[in-house]
């Protein structure tokens, strides 16, 4: 039965062209025509075209195996993707190309779903290497599921240090997992002083430090080896590095590990939590790329109130595209000391999402178990609001349709 699938497959994807390549000028054709011809794919469509002419192309004809496009003198690059997504099968591998050489639009084309883009002129090898990957991926794909949409990401911050930032990443990424049934990742940003290990009673590891300094390294197995399995459908990613891991490594070179990391963690996981900490939070922030959302954690106290304010000021320039809300935590723990939900929202720029009560019991048994708040007191107060919050982050009300790869690109800005 599986065998005849997979030769079902196999055959279907013996008809289908090898690629159709819709550039936008003459040189550009030539040179893609060589390496179509070098790789060996003789009925490879490529042609002179605007995004629109290959819209109305791809409409009339069958799916190709892969495609590319070329962007360049498209006023709106991803408005034309999205309507070549419409007329593809969803799962159609895609490589874009185009004049514009910024990092910002590389990675709003990678989140929108395009596999590689490359800028003009090409190189032979790039281009070469870029399209048989592509054929790489989708024969991988082919023998397994098909692929899934963009996992979501979602950011826990602390306003301060002990408003429960920690607790509330471990717990929620835990729901994700086992009562919402989401796979999930939980990555604990903090790399030198992370507690999400600890919470979970176990060793990090020392993959999260081999992925930071090799960059290159990482891919699917890469992440297989490297992340500790809590169960089928949790795993965490975390690292207790030693302090001169500080200095030694490159600002540049940490930066594009993570952003790397995480988009291959996204590609494998419907949901991942960061447990990120507040002095990391201006240079991490940028990682968080649709969908998305911030979660900011205050205790319900003055200096938590301005640091809360302040943060989310912050948050909500570095990454506008992200969902932001406030959840109070702890509250009840220093009765008659704390401030009102409605003295939070007083002056207008926040919102509380959430409020967890303080609850002692249940959280010393969470830290003598080395389990998580709401699987040792599934029951009690604390562990219920934080359900809810775990379904809130879950997006899954609008997540229900199951976007394709190309698919994503409707959902891109709305
Ligand atoms: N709702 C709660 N009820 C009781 N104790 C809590 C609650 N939330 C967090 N704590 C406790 O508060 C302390 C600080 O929490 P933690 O999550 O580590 O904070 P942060 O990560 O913001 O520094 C921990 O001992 C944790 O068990
Ligand atoms: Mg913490």
């Amino acid at each position: 039965m599986a065998m005849a699938a997979a030769s079902a497959r196999s055959s279907a994807a013996d008809t289908r062209k090898p690629l159709a390549a819709f550039v936008a000028d003459a040189a550009t054709e030539a040179h893609v025509r060589r390496v179509t011809a070098a790789l060996g794919w003789a009925d490879a469509d490529v042609l002179s075209a605007t995004p629109a002419e290959a819209v109305k192309r791809l409409a009339s004809s069958a799916t190709p195996a892969r495609l590319l496009v070329d962007l360049s003198g498209s006023a709106d690059p991803l408005a034309d993707l999205e309507l070549i997504a419409d007329v593809c099968d969803g799962e159609t591998p895609l490589i874009a190309i185009g004049t514009v050489n910024d990092v910002d639009l590389y990675r709003k084309l990678l989140a929108a779903g395009v596999d590689d883009y490359l800028v003009k002129p090409l190189a032979s090898e790039a281009l070469a290497a870029a399209l048989t990957a592509l054929g790489a991926a989708a024969a991988e794909t082919e023998d397994t599921a098909p692929r899934d949409p963009l996992g979501r990401l979602v950011a826990v911050i602390g306003a301060r240090g002990g408003v429960g930032s920690t607790t509330v990443a471990v717990n929620t990424a835990w729901l994700l997992a086992h009562d919402l049934k989401l796979k999930t990742a939980l990555v604990d940003l903090d790399l030198y002083f992370g507690t999400c290990a600890l919470a979970l009673d176990v060793e990090p590891g020392r993959g999260f430090r081999l992925a930071l300094e090799s960059p290159g390294r990482i891919d699917n197995l890469f992440l297989e080896r490297v992340m500790v399995r809590i169960s089928d459908l949790f795993y965490l990613l975390a690292a207790e590095n030693d302090l001169e891991f500080y200095h030694t490594v490159d600002r540049d070179t940490l930066r594009e590990a993570l952003h790397v990391l995480v988009q291959t963690i996204r590609r494998n996981f419907k949901m991942t939590v960061f447990d990120l900490p507040r002095h990391a939070a201006r240079t991490q922030v940028s990682l968080l790329t649709p969908p998305a959302s911030l979660v900011l954690v205050s205790d319900p106290s003055l200096a938590g109130l301005r640091d809360t304010i302040r943060l989310a000021k912050m948050l909500q320039h570095l990454a506008p595209e992200a969902e932001l809300s406030v959840v109070l935590e702890r509250c009840g723990a220093i009765k008659g000391a704390e401030l009102a939900e409605k003295e939070f929202e007083q002056d207008g720029s926040i919102k509380i999402g959430s409020v967890i009560p303080f609850e002692a019991k249940p959280a010393v048994a969470s830290t003598a178990a080395g389990k998580p708040l709401v699987c040792v007191a599934p029951r009690s107060r604390t562990a219920r609001a934080l359900k809810q919050l775990a379904v809130k982050l879950s997006g899954t009300e609008e997540s229900t349709a199951k976007p394709s790869p190309l698919g994503r690109l409707l959902h891109w800005g709305t």
